[in-house]
């Protein structure tokens, strides 16, 4: 279902998914006519595609299941199911899909706004689970553009004891993979594209503009 990380010489932090109906969605997140309500279920939908493919190879352990008809080893996660963190205010869309697969995750949430003439993180809000240690999280951001959000909040979960970190993005600038990749080598990206570049703003390009105002109307 998807490029192996780094793949065909590509990043080796990165794993860009393929799948039929990632392609579909994400085509209808990238049209600028698409509304807001149906941007943000679309995201839902990428989300839960994205969390299948990162949470494939999470640790499993052997328990005993007795069936109505038999007694049988089966495998389950040998661990608590990660915590979700999505980065506010556009990981929320994501959020809402990822949840349906794992409704019993606690969920952190990380609050950064992107100076539009610095283009840096200011962090307003960071509220994480006590237990974090004892669970990898999947951290959700539709955009990783120029990657300084992403290397802030990776930052934090691991300052928060996070035993590992996945990111699940939309869309990908090479500009913010190679910085995530430089600052935390070891979290994967799992990402519905890898775009051209960053404009002069600071924007995906081709991108899908930008996801928080499109998901909540504020654009
Ligand atoms: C966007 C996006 C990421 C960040 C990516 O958020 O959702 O969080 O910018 O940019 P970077 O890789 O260059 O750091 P924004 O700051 O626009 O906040 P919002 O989601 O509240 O709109």
């Amino acid at each position: 279902m998807s490029g192996g990380a780094g793949a065909a010489g590509g990043p080796p932090n990165l794993r860009v998914v393929r799948h039929a109906l990632l392609s579909d969605r994400l085509a209808r997140l990238r049209d600028a006519a698409t509304p807001s309500g149906a941007f943000r279920r679309l995201l839902g939908e990428v989300g839960a595609i994205l969390a299948v493919e990162a949470t494939r190879a999470l640790d499993e352990a052997e328990t005993a299941v007795a069936t109505p008809l038999a007694t049988m080893r089966h495998r389950v996660l040998a661990a608590p199911e990660p915590c979700l963190v999505p980065v506010l205010r556009a990981g929320l869309g994501l959020l809402e899909g990822v949840r349906r697969l794992m409704p019993e995750a606690p969920v952190g949430h990380i609050g950064l706004l992107r100076d539009e003439a610095t283009l840096r993180p200011r962090e307003y809000l960071v509220r994480l689970p006590r237990d974090l240690g004892r669970r990898g999280a999947l951290l959700l951001d539709p955009m990783l553009a120029t990657g300084g959000s992403a290397v802030a909040a990776v930052a934090r979960l691991k300052e928060a004891g996070a035993p590992w970190v996945r990111m699940l993005c939309v869309v990908a600038a090479p500009e913010g993979v190679a910085r995530l990749g430089a600052a935390h080598p070891e979290v994967e990206v799992f990402a519905a594209a890898l775009d051209e570049r960053l404009d002069a703003r600071g924007f995906i390009v081709p991108g899908l503009g930008d996801a928080g105002d499109r998901c909540f109307g504020t654009g």
